[in-house]
């Protein structure tokens, strides 16, 4: 078949090289984009003169056409034809004859494919930071309704202080929230239209951006045409917020593994997001929560893949760059997937008031709150360390819980010890002292939640707002 640049050539393709170089295998998948971004190319052809208005309204015909024969799954992709570019505008000069070749005048492929990549990403970010609040909002419902359960917190995985496992849920609600922030700015990066820049070096012809930019939505322009063509920053920084949002997923997952374990049963997962082993009857395991700690490496290899990509590339459009897709797109689909499959699993957490109960009672970690006591009774926080210290030890030793320590035994540590002092072994009491902005009591979890039911709201919808 005769390419579309194939005026200088006196030999065919290399059958192997055009499947090398081919990238339709991927990029059919900004198939709507390009369309679009040709319709809106098309009109402004009008618009300035450069092509007649009848012309034009050919043009879009047939791509409005191929658009439809493309979402019916009639469309014909051929290797040959290399990428989703050549596509469309081969099948539009088959469709309407010669007036399909001035579709490309004042464009180049370098503009069109960023055009097309920077329309995909803005859609793609909306899509995200909405599967994000959706995941915010059902961390949100499961921490109201267990707002006032304890469990340890933990440093070194080791037990530490008792906390509000409303408060721990509502940690990782912080960290989506940042995440959806950074998507959110990101959107600005990629809200930059590039068409106009045609190869590299912008057009001779009379063409309207700013006419391009209204139609298909752009805030902005690229100020230069060599940049516009040549950068990826904003799939690189979709990238990294992927990565960044995948790393805290897995922080979650790898949570809420331990706390299903039988060494912990914090909670219960529902049955639904669980599957069993081919062997072990009894077997009740995590999957979802694994798979998506697990998916984490391939999105942080795709930010590597195409950082090393870019690295060193000479200016401006290098073949280098269809390599772009594959993991942007592998990306899109696991972090969506991700969010979407965690939402319902996390809001069908069952919690398991028994055992974290349990599990706080037996632990030592009212440790500190007795160090503070001794501290608010004059005693230097140093001190009272080592003394509480050593009150562990003895307990310790003697195969005691801190619970079961009385008044008398207390006393013998220090004279600082007295009536109160027993009240700071209930878990309650700690928790519901450490009452500061941020802290882990129950009115501060309680209005921190007001305020987070704003910024999910806020989170949802974007595309309406
Ligand atoms: N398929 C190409 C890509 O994804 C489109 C741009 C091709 N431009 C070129 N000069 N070969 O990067």
């Amino acid at each position: 078949m005769m390419k579309l640049w194939g005026g200088r050539f006196r030999k065919d393709t290399n059958k192997m090289v055009e499947d090398f170089t081919a990238s339709i295998y991927f990029d059919c998948r900004l198939a709507e984009e390009d369309i679009t971004g040709s319709i809106a190319h098309a009109q402004m052809l009008a618009k300035t003169g450069i092509i007649t208005r009848e012309e034009s309204a050919e043009i879009i015909r047939g791509l409005q056409e191929i658009r439809r024969e493309i979402r019916e799954g009639v469309f014909e992709y051929r290797v040959e034809l290399e990428d989703i570019h050549m596509h469309i505008e081969k099948r539009l000069i088959e469709k309407i004859g010669a007036t399909g070749g001035k579709l490309h005048t004042a464009r180049s492929r370098n503009d069109q494919v960023a055009l097309d990549m920077h329309m995909y990403v803005k859609k793609e970010i909306i899509e995200t930071v909405d599967l994000i609040a959706r995941l915010q909002g059902a961390l949100i419902a499961l921490a109201e309704k267990n707002l006032e359960v304890i469990i340890p917190g933990y440093t070194h995985l080791q037990r530490a202080q008792p906390v509000l496992i409303s408060h721990h849920l509502m940690a990782y609600f912080c960290m989506l929230e940042r995440d959806a922030q950074r998507f959110r700015e990101n959107y600005k990066r990629a809200d930059i239209m590039p068409l106009g820049a045609g190869a590299l070096a912008g057009t001779s012809f009379p063409i309207d951006r700013e006419y391009v930019a209204e139609l298909l939505g752009f805030e902005n322009i690229y100020d230069n045409s060599m940049d516009a063509v040549s950068d990826r920053d904003y799939l690189l920084e979709f990238l990294s917020n992927a990565s960044l949002l995948m790393m805290h997923l897995s922080r979650f997952c790898e949570d809420l593994i331990l706390w299903s374990s039988s060494e912990f049963q914090f909670i219960e997962m529902d049955d639904a997001f669980c599957t069993g082993s081919s062997i072990m009857p009894q077997k009740k395991n995590p999957d979802v929560a694994e798979l998506v700690r697990g998916k984490t490496g391939r999105v942080y290899g795709s930010l590597l893949a195409l950082l090393t990509i870019m690295k060193s590339l000479p200016l401006t459009y290098n073949k280098d760059m269809q390599e772009d897709k594959e993991g942007l797109f592998d990306t899109v689909d696991t972090i969506q997937c991700c969010l979407e499959v965690m939402a319902p699993m996390v809001e069908s957490i069952q919690v398991n008031g028994e055992k974290t109960r349990k599990a706080v009672e037996e632990d030592y970690s009212a440790a500190t709150d007795l160090a503070d006591y001794l501290v608010k009774k004059g005693m230097p926080f140093r001190e009272a360390h080592e003394v509480i210290g050593k009150l562990v030890a003895y307990c310790l030793e003697q195969g005691k819980l801190l619970k079961e320590v009385s008044q008398k035994e207390l006393k013998s540590f220090s004279e600082f010890f007295d009536e109160g002092a027993l009240l700071w072994l209930n878990p309650e009491k700690g928790v519901d002292s450490r009452n500061i902005r941020g802290g882990t009591s129950s009115e501060q979890v309680r209005r921190f939640l007001q305020k987070a039911k704003s910024q999910q709201r806020e989170n949802t919808g974007l595309l309406t707002k």
